[in-house]
Order: structure tokens, then C-alpha cells, then sequence
């Protein structure tokens, strides 16, 4: 139960991590505008958080939907495309990728690899989170919020088995907790 858990990242960092993302953002892009790519169902609550600290302007939002863990809190290791990206959405665009969080990377080397066919001018990646040392796949965040441990977290759009995401903090879901 929430009450047993411990935040992790409290509502000020997690809005002090987005603010400064946008800024290096604004930074790269400065001028030019962005198709936003996010991830679900995860990254639905940080993406829109971030798009309204961005001053980059963005000129289109689109959304694929991804599926590795079910009900457990180790990644499975199959990612399954739950839902594509139109044809042409990103074609000669400048992209933002944005994630929740880089665990193992298939999942996002699966997203870039989605958005490659469809040969954008530009691909950076954003992530909120990233758990470095469970990484199966080597992925290059351009744009990382806070490295965490190996822990299983909850809230802020992350679930465990769907539920939790409506939590506004981050809660590290200790062992053998249930629900
Ligand atoms: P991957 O292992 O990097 O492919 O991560 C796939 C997805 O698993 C992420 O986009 C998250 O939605 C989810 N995930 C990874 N770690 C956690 C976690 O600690 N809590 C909740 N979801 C997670
Ligand atoms: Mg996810």
C-alpha cells in the first residue's frame, strides 16, 4: 500500500528535473520546431508537464504504445508494438522521443528503430528516469532527468500491473510488497 512506501522523488524534484530538461531542450533546438514521440503508456504524464515548460515549439504530438512488463517488475524482455505510428508522421521532422524511464533500452531501441524507417531530419532522445545499471542494450539519452538505482518505482505515469500511475510522486515499491 502507498502508505508503506517510501517516496523516492518527491513532486518538487520531479518538477525541478522537467524544468531543466525543457531548458537544455530550448537550448539544442533553438528556432526550430519539434514532433513530439512519446511512449505509452508511461511517459503520458511527463510529456505533458514537459511540453508546456518548452518554449521550442512543437508541431505535432504523436504517440506509440509499447508493452514489455505485464504484471511483473522485471522487464519481460519481449517488447510488443501495441500501436504504430501513422505512415510518414515523422518523415523529415525533427523528433523528440520522450520516455518515462530507460530500463533494459529494448524498448526504446525499438521505438528509435520504429521512427528511423520513417527517416526523420533529426532523433533525440528525453528521458525522465534511467536505471543505468540494468542496461541490456546501450542506449545514448540526450536528454536525461534523474539516474536512478536498480529499484522497481511507481507513479507520475509509471504503473505496477497499470495501477499507481496517478500517484504525483515516486514511490520505490520495496521487496515483497504487495498491493
Ligand atoms: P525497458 O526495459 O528499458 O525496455 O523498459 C520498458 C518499460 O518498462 C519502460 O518504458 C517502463 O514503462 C517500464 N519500466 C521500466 N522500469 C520500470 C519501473 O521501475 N517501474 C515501472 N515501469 C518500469
Ligand atoms: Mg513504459
Amino acid at each position: 500500500m502507498k502508505e508503506q512506501w517510501v517516496v523516492y522523488i518527491s513532486r518538487e524534484e520531479i518538477a525541478q528535473a522537467v524544468k531543466t530538461l525543457a531548458q537544455a531542450i530550448d537550448k539544442d533546438y533553438e528556432g526550430r520546431s519539434l514532433v513530439v514521440v512519446t511512449v505509452l503508456k508511461g511517459a503520458f504524464i511527463f510529456v505533458a508537464d514537459l511540453i508546456r515548460e518548452l518554449e521550442t515549439p512543437v508541431d505535432r504530438i504523436e504517440l506509440l504504445r509499447l508493452s514489455s512488463y505485464g504484471a511483473a517488475t522485471t522487464s519481460s524482455g519481449e517488447v510488443k508494438v501495441l500501436v504504430d505510428l501513422p505512415p510518414g508522421a515523422v518523415t523529415d521532422q525533427h523528433v523528440l522521443l520522450v520516455e518515462d524511464i530507460v530500463d533494459s533500452g529494448r524498448s526504446t531501441t525499438v521505438a528509435f528503430n520504429l521512427l528511423k524507417e520513417q527517416q526523420p531530419a533529426s532523433i533525440k532522445l528525453c528521458s525522465l528516469l534511467s536505471k543505468p545499471e540494468r542496461r541490456v542494450v546501450p542506449v545514448d539519452i540526450d536528454y536525461c532527468g534523474i539516474t536512478i538505482e536498480d529499484k522497481f518505482v511507481i507513479g507520475y505515469g509509471l504503473d505496477w500491473d497499470e495501477r499507481y500511475r496517478d500517484l504525483p510522486e515516486i514511490y520505490v515499491v520495496e521487496d515483497g510488497a504487495k498491493s
